[in-house]
């Protein structure tokens, strides 16, 4: 007797004609005519089931506040940073937590199953930690959520950043982050990556900077985090988010940069939406398309998970926690077209990112979490295509969300009654 059998389903390897089940929330079996009671069957009628969505990069405590209290007209992240100050200085912990658990309601809805999120500690009240701390423990039935000390307006830029990331570790809060191009000088960012990254080895955490978020090739720290993830041997628990310079830095430079990052195991989590909106803005034509060089750090061998960072904010007035258009953005910025990387894109937003956070159990072998997703199409590459429909989300063996297909009703002449988007034979 099984708790959960999923019948006929495809798998992201390509497997089809699978069942799946799972026991004590945890998968028992995978494989194809499993003969087992159960106590609900769902029917994959060939469909794809994937483990589900990992979002590395993520803002909840600013997501949902767009308007508040006012909207950014130039669309730069510097705009950004001032007015999330402000609503900052307004907001309370229960504000917080609300708008929090909104967002996750819809991030459940999505098949997501983990976020990491940066949290701002330059607060004297540390409000923001506070509230996704609650939330972080409210939510854990059904995403996992990683925490990331993340000191907006700079570690020696603003004054306490080092005392209150220290309280912020110290309350719970997973991961060490860094924001050293916003420091006031270069010297500034490298001494704050180096800072950060000891603070991170000394108590056994990852770490993950928001790294050269902006289109100045001189922007280099992604040199330091490199440097300081191999010197302090954090190797495969450093990640560098946005590294946004690179796509305008000199061919010469990364030619080396990225053998040095392959050195020392840094892994990458760029943010195409966001990025193909924020960056370019002081450009007039041609306009940088501003996203990291995935293809090439992904070709040399690092780890490259995409993110979503914002939802309905000061930076970005769009998104519906759909890691699908993520991936589909990451996908067109980054002109990964061949079948071989559309798939590679889907990965970029389960696997890969799974492996950046560091999740446990992740995965569809026999003994991993049953966490998992159905979504309304054939393979990863339609269910890009398409930002499938996610028919039905599992979390430890359980339907916890549900959402009817997308099959439009037809009335045409000589034409069939239905149109279902995932089963065009062509
Ligand atoms: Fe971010």
């Amino acid at each position: 007797m099984v708790d959960l059998l999923i019948r006929n389903a495809s798998l992201p390897d390509g497997r089809q004609g699978v069942d799946i089940a799972c026991k004590a929330g945890l998968i028992e079996a995978v494989e194809p005519g499993i003969a087992a009671e159960a106590g609900e069957v769902l029917d994959a009628e060939g469909q794809l089931v994937s483990p589900p969505f990992v979002d590395p990069h993520f803002h909840m405590d600013a997501t949902l506040s767009l308007g508040r209290p006012r909207m950014n007209v130039s669309g730069t992240l510097l705009e950004g940073i001032g007015l999330w100050g402000e609503l900052k200085a307004q907001q309370t912990v229960d504000e917080i937590i609300a708008r929090a658990l909104t967002y996750c309601d819809m991030a459940a809805a999505m098949g997501i199953g983990a976020i990491r999120t940066h949290v701002d500690i330059c607060d004297p009240d540390l409000k923001g930690v506070q509230a996704l701390l609650e939330v972080r423990d409210k939510i854990k039935n059904y995403i996992s959520l990683q925490l990331v000390a993340f000191p907006q307006d700079g570690l020696y830029r603003y004054s306490d950043a080092l005392d209150l990331t220290i309280r912020a570790l110290d309350m719970g809060v997973d991961v060490v982050g860094g924001i050293p191009h916003f420091e006031r000088t270069m010297e500034d960012g490298a001494r704050s990556v180096r800072t950060l990254c000891e603070l991170a080895a000394e108590r056994g955490l990852m770490v993950d900077m928001h790294c050269d978020e902006s289109d100045d090739p001189l922007s280099r720290h992604v040199e330091t985090l490199t440097q300081e993830t191999q010197r302090l041997g954090l190797g495969g628990r450093s990640a560098g988010s946005h590294l946004t310079s690179m796509h305008s830095m000199d061919n010469y430079y990364v030619s080396k940069l990225i053998d040095l990052m392959v050195e020392a195991d840094l892994n990458v989590i760029p943010n195409p939406l966001i990025n193909i909106m924020l960056q370019g803005r002081h450009d007039t034509y041609p306009k940088r398309r501003g996203q990291t060089r995935v293809r090439e750090l992904r070709d040399a061998g690092l780890t490259v998970g995409f993110g979503s960072d914002c939802v309905k904010d000061p930076w970005y007035s769009l998104g519906r926690a759909d890691m699908l258009d993520v991936a589909s953005m990451g996908l067109h910025v980054g002109q990964l077209s061949s079948r071989e990387d559309m798939a590679w894109c889907f990965e970029a937003i389960t696997t890969n990112s799974a492996r950046i956070m560091g999740l446990e159990g992740y995965g569809l072998q026999k003994g991993c979490r049953a966490d998992m997703v159905l979504l309304q199409a054939a393979d990863p590459i339609e269910a890009i295509r398409l930002r499938a429909t996610r028919l039905a989300v599992v979390r430890a063996g359980r339907v916890i969300a549900r959402t009817p297909a997308c099959v439009a009703e037809l009335a045409l002449e000589n034409r069939p009654a239905h149109v279902d988007p995932s089963r065009i034979e062509v």
